[in-house]
């Protein structure tokens, strides 16, 4: 090791150990040591190719956003916190949210554990993923689980779980909290249901002498909250900020999506491209990812992965069809080969897959079930 997080390679270059469990570390450190130095070369393109970050406008207004959380809280010290404390990240599936917030989080040092002045270690953001399905009080006790302060038992009241959690989140001096997926606590699409989260989230922005701030992140269905609980009393609305990941769409983002693809392409794989800047290959691209960005990214670099495996200098049409027919469609429904791409439903394809599947079943089943008939 050289320091912390990094080992360096039989290649020379350093390898990347600071996000995994050190005992699995250990175990990809055999894995590779018994790879041929060609793998080797293979496996140190792929590990930095789907680790690098791809910047976009989109980080601008987050970037402003999380400036805004951090400088609220050391504004109360010339006195008081403006009221926006929770910003909302929306987007469908694969949209980046996720990432692009990670992201955030890993520029900023005011995020990382600290020691304090009476010699406490305290971590100034607290991470959640709503897991599914949730209830309020299931949300309660996953928040006070990321405090390290699990609750087992069953008898506790709504009220009793939610100061609990206030209390500890005061208590560890909690300046920020992420929770991720937060749609899942959104199980009905009431007025009432929806008021009920605003009314939690509202609450938990107004802690006694504590100003606490919220990142909240899920798909576009959470931006109900802010505009019902704006409709209600207009407080959740005061209090927030939104940003949308929004689909990329043709011909608007053609631009910004050839840019990428080239620079996964040439930059991160060192590959050469092939016929991939024309409007019509890009088109595809986004129709054949749902334009969700994330996606789109994911599949570039699944196109380049192939040509790296199979020895290519290049990545053309070709290594992106065979990358998306990695997901489970037939030749005949693939977006980047097939004469009618337009009408294809990029999310059908492994459905008609798994419908087939369940069909030879039912189908093998019946035969099974005529067979055991005759020998009766
Ligand atoms: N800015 C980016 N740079 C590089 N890769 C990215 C970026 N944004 C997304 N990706 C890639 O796309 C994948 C999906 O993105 P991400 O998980 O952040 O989406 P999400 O909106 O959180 O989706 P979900 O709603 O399913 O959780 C990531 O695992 C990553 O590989
Ligand atoms: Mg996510």
């Amino acid at each position: 090791m050289t320091d912390k997080g990094t080992i360096m390679t039989s290649q020379g270059t350093s390898m990347n150990t600071a996000i995994y469990d050190e005992h699995f570390i250990e175990a990809a450190k055999a894995v590779y040591d018994s790879l041929d130095p060609e793998r080797q070369l293979r496996v140190e393109t792929l590990g930095r190719m789907h680790s690098a970050y791809i910047g976009t406008h989109r980080d601008r207004q987050l970037d402003m956003l999380f400036d805004s959380l951090i400088e609220n809280v050391a504004a109360t010290l010339f006195g008081t916190a403006a009221k926006r404390r929770a910003i909302f990240v929306v987007g469908e599936s694969g949209s980046g949210k996720t990432t692009a917030i990670e992201r955030q989080i890993a520029k900023r040092p005011q995020f990382a554990p600290r020691l304090t002045a009476d010699g406490q270690w305290v971590r100034p953001l607290v991470i959640q993923e709503a897991g599914k399905p949730l209830t309020l009080k299931g949300l309660a006790r996953g928040g006070l689980k990321a405090l390290n302060f699990p609750v087992t038992y069953k008898q506790i009241t709504e009220q009793e779980i939610f100061d609990l959690w206030k209390e500890q989140l005061k208590e560890q001096r909690v300046l920020y909290l992420w929770i991720d997926e937060m749609q899942h606590v959104l199980r009905g699409n009431t007025t009432k249901e929806i008021q009920n989260v605003a009314d939690v989230l509202k609450s938990l922005v107004q802690i006694d002498g504590w100003p606490l701030h919220l990142i909240l992140s899920g798909v576009p269905a959470l931006a109900q909250f802010v505009h019902l609980a704006g409709d209600a009393d207009g407080q959740l609305k005061g209090r927030s900020n939104l940003v949308e990941l929004r689909p990329l769409s043709y011909p608007e983002d053609v631009k910004s999506i050839r840019k990428i693809v080239l620079k996964i392409v040439t930059k991160d794989a060192a590959l050469i491209p092939v016929d991939l800047e024309g409007d019509e290959f890009i088109h595809r691209l986004i129709h054949a990812c749902n334009g969700a960005f994330g996606l789109i990214i994911q599949l570039v670099r699944a196109a380049c992965e192939h040509s790296l495996r199979t020895k290519a200098t290049t990545v053309d049409v070709g290594s992106f069809a065979f990358a998306y027919s990695l997901g489970g469609c037939r030749p005949s429904q693939n977006i980047f080969t097939a004469e009618a791409w337009q009408t294809i439903v990029p999310d059908n394809a492994l459905g008609e897959l798994l419908a087939r599947v369940s069909k030879q079943q039912d189908q093998k089943a019946e035969v099974a079930k005529l067979a055991k008939k005759k020998e009766k």
